[in-house]
């Protein structure tokens, strides 16, 4: 049992706080990571306000690198002093996807069975079965992706959240093609993410899609080809205006509510294919003309976690980002202490940001 620092929800839209946690000596297929740097993520905003479930209170952040200190019994892969990436999926190796080898999908995926604490004793819910904005932390050894220690942790660690996400809807889920276009609806972390998967695809046209000026200036920067100001301009005649009037070969969704999820349906050229990787809130409907769905034909699909699968994924984007070919640097918009999550959740509000990342 150790006892670190760590930022901890107490109760639903309350700001959170810096706590002491305990942590618990690793037991079998368990390991305990010594934390070096957390994004913040709009999830672990959606978290604190109660919108994930009510297992207050919550042990916040999971887009970490860190170095493993130690493993439970039977643990194999990783040892003490490994650089290692931390992923909210891993997988059973069981379930029926697992079985017939698409574990990306794995249905079963598992987390430390073990809790951290208060230092009262109260059971502490790690946010999406991780809980790193803190000195230290307890996970499920399959949530440690090793990657080249070479790496700059404030950069690889965004892959454990949404930079994969938004790099796997673009590459996994969304398979865009050498010389296909491909448009952004949502450039954020994620839909930054997607453009510069886009990019590594070798999309010969991609088009960033937001209402602010400074993301869509980043999505530039990481590869976009053309920009559309959707609170100056129409979505969906920019885009097809910019893809010789017949929309783009693969639209992403990086926002997640049924106007831009409409938008990415009718920006989309016959045969396309949609991918939806912004969550939508739980209350939402679609409502779409199923001749419509029916007559354009393509694809309309989900990506979780970018369909990624760690272990194959997370080396290869720390390898492109340390060639030079990946600028996960780009997402770091500011590096900040355990006790500034509050302030970032306010600049993330506003726009401010990419990505904060705490340094510990
Ligand atoms: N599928 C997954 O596994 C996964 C993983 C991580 C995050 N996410 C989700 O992805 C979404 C984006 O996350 P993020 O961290 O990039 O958030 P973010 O807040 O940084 O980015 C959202 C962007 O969308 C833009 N936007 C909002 N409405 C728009 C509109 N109508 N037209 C164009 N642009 C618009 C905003 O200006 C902002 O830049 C969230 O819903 C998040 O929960 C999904
Ligand atoms: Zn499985
Ligand atoms: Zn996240």
């Amino acid at each position: 049992m150790q006892r670190v620092r760590a930022v901890v929800a107490r109760a639903e839209g309350e700001p959170v706080s810096v706590e002491t946690v305990l942590v618990p000596a690793p037991g079998p297929g368990e390991a305990v990571v010594k934390v070096w740097a957390c994004g913040v993520c709009h999830t672990d905003l959606h978290y604190r306000e109660g919108g994930v479930n009510d297992e207050f209170p919550f042990l916040l952040g999971h887009e970490a690198a860190g170095s493993v200190e130690s493993v439970g019994e039977g643990v194999t892969g990783i040892e003490p002093g490994d650089f290692v990436v931390l992923n909210w999926r891993a997988v059973c190796g069981q379930c029926r996807a697992c079985r017939r080898g698409r574990p990306q999908y794995c249905f079963d995926t598992h987390n430390a069975r073990q809790r951290m604490t208060l230092a009262d004793g109260t059971e502490l819910t790690p946010a999406l079965g991780i809980g790193a904005f803190a000195d230290k932390t307890l996970v499920a050894a399959g949530q440690c992706t090793k990657v080249d220690h070479a790496a700059r942790p404030e950069a690889v660690g965004l892959l454990g959240c949404g930079v994969m996400a938004g790099l796997g809807a673009a590459l996994n889920t969304g398979r865009v093609g050498r010389g296909e276009s491909v448009a952004v609806i949502g450039c954020g972390g994620v839909g930054s993410a997607a453009v510069a998967g886009a990019r590594l695809a070798g999309a010969a046209r991609i088009i960033a899609v937001d209402l602010e000026k400074r993301k869509l200036d980043t999505a530039m920067k990481l590869g976009a080809t053309h920009t559309v100001n959707a609170a100056k301009a129409d979505t969906v005649a920019a885009v097809r205006e910019l893809t010789d009037g017949f929309g783009a070969d693969v639209v992403i969704d990086a926002v997640g509510t049924p106007k831009t999820y409409e938008q990415a349906f009718y920006a989309r050229d016959l045969a396309g294919t949609v991918v939806l990787v912004g969550v939508p809130a739980p209350e939402t409907r679609l409502e779409l003309p199923l001749l419509e769905v029916f007559g354009r034909g393509g694809a309309l699909k989900s990506s979780w976690y970018g369909d990624c699968l760690p272990s194959r994924d997370f080396p290869v984007f720390t390898d492109l980002y340390l060639q030079g070919r990946l600028d996960l640097d780009a997402f770091v918009s500011e590096t900040i202490g355990i006790g500034d999550v509050e302030a970032a959740f306010e600049r993330m509000h506003r726009g401010d940001v990419l990505r904060s990342v705490v340094v510990l």
